[in-house]
């Protein structure tokens, strides 16, 4: 029979993501309640192989629920790429005797851990923090929801300027390689285009688009555009693929930026860090590996991390359709 595990370690890695500090709070007390000590790793894989590494309970992780960022730091590792700081970080953990970890972070997270799962036989199930929504296996990333609501309030700032002034704003708005983001965020503060990877509608359609809703009445439009949009570069790309095409307009670019990373998570994404948590901990109390927590429908499904790194989640038809017709 298998050692019952009596110590595990949490750490966060890659872009922060509002949530992650009440995921931590969750697993840590997740243990406490299981009757097992949980370590912190400080700045992720990089923590992991400098011996950065704390014994944390139930206290340590208080006043954080509410609170934006990581409180335990993140960071992104060359070293950990290599099988010597692998071996570091590895024995870092076994002079603690920590015999499992759980990883908060994105598919690169995801990509680390589960080599170093399978190179040193040590138990391992991620969690998905980040605010792109760009993770297979989950409906929601934690962090999303936050990053959506502070996109759209910072979409209807910008919504009464351009008004005031009958101008036509470009936004973007971040999500990596993936539009769920600037889609979403996109329909909810009412932009007259959203510009996605998963979508390529090209400039010209932009124009029509533009010239359409001129010819319709409307005096000032906002065109959200994803990072990762098809002219590759975000807003600036775009902006010199329609160059000398929209010499009429008065235009302006915001890009949003860091902004979106920041901030006091909703209720929503405290709710989802609790139970994927919660979760996390239980299953890995109970001998299972090698898989993410996801929420699916609103019940907790685990996907193996080489499901939720390799594979995407697609664009929902019906909501390009929407965005299409409430534009109008
Ligand atoms: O993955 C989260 C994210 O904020 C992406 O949306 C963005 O492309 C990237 O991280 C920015 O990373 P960095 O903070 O390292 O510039």
């Amino acid at each position: 029979m298998k050692d019952k595990i009596k110590n595990i370690a949490v750490f966060t890695s890659g872009g922060d993501s509002p949530g992650m500090n009440a995921a931590v709070r969750a697993v840590v007390r997740a243990a406490q309640y299981h009757g097992v000590q949980c370590y912190g790793i400080r700045r992720g894989f990089d923590g992991m192989i400098h011996d950065d590494i704390i014994e944390m309970n139930a206290r340590s992780v208080r006043n954080i629920v509410n609170k934006g960022g990581t409180i335990l730091k993140t960071a992104r590792s060359k070293e950990f790429r290599t099988i010597e700081g692998r071996t570091t970080a590895y024995n870092n953990l076994k002079k603690r005797n920590i015999q499992a970890i759980v990883a908060i972070g994105g598919d690169g997270t995801f990509t680390g851990v589960q080599i170093f799962s399978q190179e040193f036989s040590i138990p391992v199930i991620g969690l998905p923090g980040t605010i792109d929504n760009d993770i297979f296996g989950t409906d929601f990333t934690i962090g999303y929801d936050t990053a959506l609501n502070t996109v759209v309030e910072a979409i209807d700032k910008i919504r009464d300027t351009a008004s005031s002034h009958s101008r036509l704003f470009f936004i973007e708005v971040m999500g990596r390689d993936a539009g769920f983001l600037a889609l979403n965020s996109g329909i909810g503060a009412g932009a007259e285009e959203i510009l996605i990877p998963e979508q390529d509608r090209g400039v010209d359609q932009l124009l029509a688009s533009l010239e359409h809703s001129r010819n319709s009445g409307k005096t000032s439009s906002i065109v959200v555009v994803a990072e990762g949009n098809n002219e590759g570069g975000g807003v600036y790309e775009l902006l010199k693929e329609v160059d000398g095409r929209l010499d009429d307009y008065d235009i302006k670019v915001t890009v949003l930026g860091h902004i979106q990373r920041g901030g006091a998570p909703t209720c929503t994404d405290r709710v989802l860090a609790a139970r994927m948590g919660v979760a996390a901990v239980e299953n890995i109390l109970s001998g299972i590996s090698g898989v993410m927590v996801g929420v699916r429908n609103n019940q907790i499904q685990l996907t193996s991390l080489d499901k939720a790194i390799k594979q995407h989640n697609a664009i929902d038809k019906e909501l390009l359709k929407v965005a299409q017709i409430v534009s109008i």
